[in-house]
């Protein structure tokens, strides 16, 4: 086999597809693989993944095409993906997509000719309160105005994307203290109902 999976690629391909009962389970890993390092999956790659566990290159689009955050066509070198939800929508995202593409002369899911930016529409970010809300290579920016849209893309391609995430980007707060060893001791354990506890002793 050759394409993407060669050499060590090949070699971590196939132990990936070992830690699992069904060679099959292994496609978002192996996806991963590929999205991780170029960027997107090509068709060359899914047909090698189809071959690597068994299953036919329809299957590998059909599954991996369910996740939205892989991606079958080659993208430019920052993902602009600005929320189109209902939230962001009603306080006015689509103006900001809108004057963006227009902007840097690129249509829906397009890339713009230097490859310095792709533009996709996407579903609730799960940012609604601060609406409308922008990601660039997944990295948030809240509130951004419809005015604000293109400022924000000039200033991450003149500056770099960590620079303007540093100033302007949110979620940025670390969390609080005590919350990292709360959520790696999980979930507190289960009290009985005091109704339950009632009945055990009648
Ligand atoms: S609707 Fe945009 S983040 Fe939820």
């Amino acid at each position: 086999m050759s394409g993407f999976f060669d050499g060590e690629r090949l070699t971590a391909a196939r132990a990936k597809v070992a830690e699992y009962p069904q060679p099959r389970s292994a496609i978002l890993p192996l996806l991963h693989m590929v999205q991780g390092e170029l960027g997107y999956v090509p068709r060359d790659a899914m047909r090698e993944i189809a071959d690597l566990i068994g299953i036919t290159p329809a299957e590998v689009l059909g599954t991996g095409s369910f996740y939205t955050m892989f991606k079958f066509e080659k993208m430019g070198r920052h993902l602009v993906s600005v929320c189109g939800g209902i939230s962001c929508m009603l306080m006015g995202s689509h103006d900001l997509y809108r004057r963006m593409l227009d902007h840097f002369g690129v249509g829906s899911l397009g890339t713009t000719d230097d490859g310095e930016f792709s533009f996709e529409l996407v579903e609730c970010a799960a940012a609604c309160g601060g609406a409308p809300a922008v990601q660039v290579d997944y990295l948030f920016f809240e509130n951004v105005g419809a005015d604000d849209g293109v400022e924000l893309l000039e200033d991450i391609r003149r500056l770099g994307l960590d620079t303007v995430y540093a100033e302007r980007g949110s979620m940025t707060a670390p969390l609080s203290p005590g919350a990292e060893e709360a959520l790696a001791a999980g979930p507190a354990p289960k009290t009985a109902h005091p109704r339950a506890e009632a009945e055990a002793t009648d």
